[in-house]
């Protein structure tokens, strides 16, 4: 049997770095996806997966895949990626290559595991290889659409609304999520920075509620003033850079609603909250800072799957 399953990458909407301290976040699947071909072999294992920059999320998944449960069978299995994005950009390719590798040796073992199950498994892996994170990356690669969602998946609530009119712009820097997260945790260690980065939480907390709601009613101009406000926050915890500041000013400048980075911050992509009469005003403005616009759309589909006998 020979299964094909696809998982979408993500963007941080609200709440990067107050999610991973038991804060809540909103996520949304974006159009961008990683395809896993598993075929059953008569014997040995093989990856091909050059689109992966770690397999380490590939191998550690069929590991504890089959440890979980119990899978004895003497066969082999072949493993081969596709992929429509590039893992320059942030958008969690790791997390999609873990869901999809997850739900198509689900298919193969014919398990019918529930996304629960789905998550709680690709969350451990995610521990196992990067040591760090909160899981809204592999809850957003399950669910898709978009996810408010608090840290280890004690909340995984899809929200259903508007097509929710983004821009983003990728600010040319490749960052190391685990280690800005471990930075900050260290920063965060230090007594005279501690309380001040536990009121940042809590406030990017409120603005996260809020949003919630401004999201559900399509309502862009507060929603967008949310934003501003999450991206002064993140600036304040030390996580923006310089070019990240600009791309999102001068997004504000031609008109979006509202920007922010999205990630982890220190490179990666940054949003903007855009009407469609002012969306090209705003990716020439992000483009001349020099940034690089990304086209892909928001609340993309979850992860899915194809069968061929
Ligand atoms: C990174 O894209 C978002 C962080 O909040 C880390 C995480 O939640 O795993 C910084």
């Amino acid at each position: 049997m020979k299964v094909i399953a696809s998982a979408p990458g993500k963007l941080m909407i609200f709440g990067e770095h107050a999610v991973v301290y038991q804060r809540p976040c909103l996520v949304t699947a974006v159009s961008s996806r990683i395809e896993v071909e598993i075929e059953e072999i008569n014997s040995g294992f093989s990856i091909n997966a050059p689109q992966v920059k770690d397999v380490r999320f590939i191998e550690e998944t069929i590991k504890v895949f089959k440890e979980r449960y119990k899978i004895s069978s003497a066969k082999g299995l072949l493993i081969k990626t596709k992929s429509d994005f590039s893992s320059l950009y942030g958008f969690g390719s790791s997390s999609a290559v873990t869901v999809a590798t997850i739900t198509a040796l689900s298919k193969i073992y014919d398990l019918n595991l529930t996304k629960e199950e789905i998550f709680k498994l690709g969350y451990q892996i995610n521990l196992n290889v990067q040591k760090v994170g909160s899981g809204f990356d592999i809850a957003a690669a399950i669910f898709g659409g978009i996810v408010y969602f608090v840290t280890g998946g004690q909340v995984i609530e899809p929200i259903k609304t508007k097509k929710i009119p983004l821009v983003v712009g990728y600010s040319g820097v490749k960052a190391d999520t685990p280690k800005i997260v471990q930075e900050l945790k260290k920063k965060i260690d230090n007594k005279f920075f501690k309380k001040r980065a536990d009121e940042i939480f809590d406030e990017i907390k409120n603005l996260t509620q809020s949003a919630k709601e401004k999201l559900i009613k399509a309502d862009w101009l507060s929603l967008g003033l949310l934003m501003n406000k999450n991206q002064s926050l993140l600036t304040e915890l030390g996580v923006s850079t310089k070019k990240l500041d600009y791309m999102c000013q001068a997004a504000i400048k031609a008109g979006a609603w509202g920007a922010k980075l999205s990630g982890a911050g220190g490179g990666d992509c940054m949003i903007a909250l855009v009407s469609d009469e002012k969306r090209k005003l705003v990716e020439e403005a992000i483009t001349q800072v020099g940034g690089q616009i990304i086209n892909v759309s928001a609340q993309a589909e979850g992860v899915r799957v194809k069968i061929k006998i």
